[in-house]
């Protein structure tokens, strides 16, 4: 190959259920300890039209609403991480969707659970394609 592959860069969040649990540092250690760089990190409580936009995707969806007010339910810690298929990487070191059947190993599989409420509680979001994560990005931090 001659040219250099292009270095990527995904949007991580940590969600509510993350926060109040005390996972925000347990989460950045993994995505460093990967070695993945940090290249934004803010913590705030996100606006409901920020995240009707974020999730525009599942609109219209039966879990849609208890969606966006789980999301807005305190403060998430919105991440921006750079690295060669860092998209991919933090998918994998997520886990998949539900808690229940993450594989061990994973954020979702080590230190997430079904609660038994109206919607899956999960401790993250990461991008999920090129597309997305420029999308995402260019919302939660229109300066980059
Ligand atoms: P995310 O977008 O948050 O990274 O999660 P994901 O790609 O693994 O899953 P996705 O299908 O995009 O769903 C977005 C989030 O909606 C909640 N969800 N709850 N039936 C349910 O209770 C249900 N389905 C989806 C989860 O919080 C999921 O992560
Ligand atoms: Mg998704």
């Amino acid at each position: 190959m001659t040219d250099a592959q292009q270095t990527e860069r995904t949007l991580i969040l940590v969600k509510p259920d993350g926060i109040r649990r005390g996972l925000a540092g347990e989460v950045l250690r993994r995505v460093e300890a990967k070695g993945y760089l940090l290249v934004a990190v803010d913590l705030r409580t996100a606006t409901t039209e920020l995240l009707e936009e974020h999730y525009a995707e599942h609109a219209g969806k039966p879990f849609f609403d208890s969606l966006v007010e789980f999301m807005a339910s305190g403060p998430v810690l919105a991440v921006v991480a750079e690295g060669n298929r860092v998209i991919e990487g933090f998918r994998v070191l997520a886990g998949t969707t539900e808690p229940t059947t993450a594989a061990p190993g994973s954020i979702r599989g080590d230190l997430g659970r079904d609660w038994g409420l109206g919607v899956t509680h999960n401790l993250v979001h990461g991008s999920d394609s090129p597309e997305s994560a420029a999308r995402e990005i260019a919302l939660w931090f229109p300066v980059l």
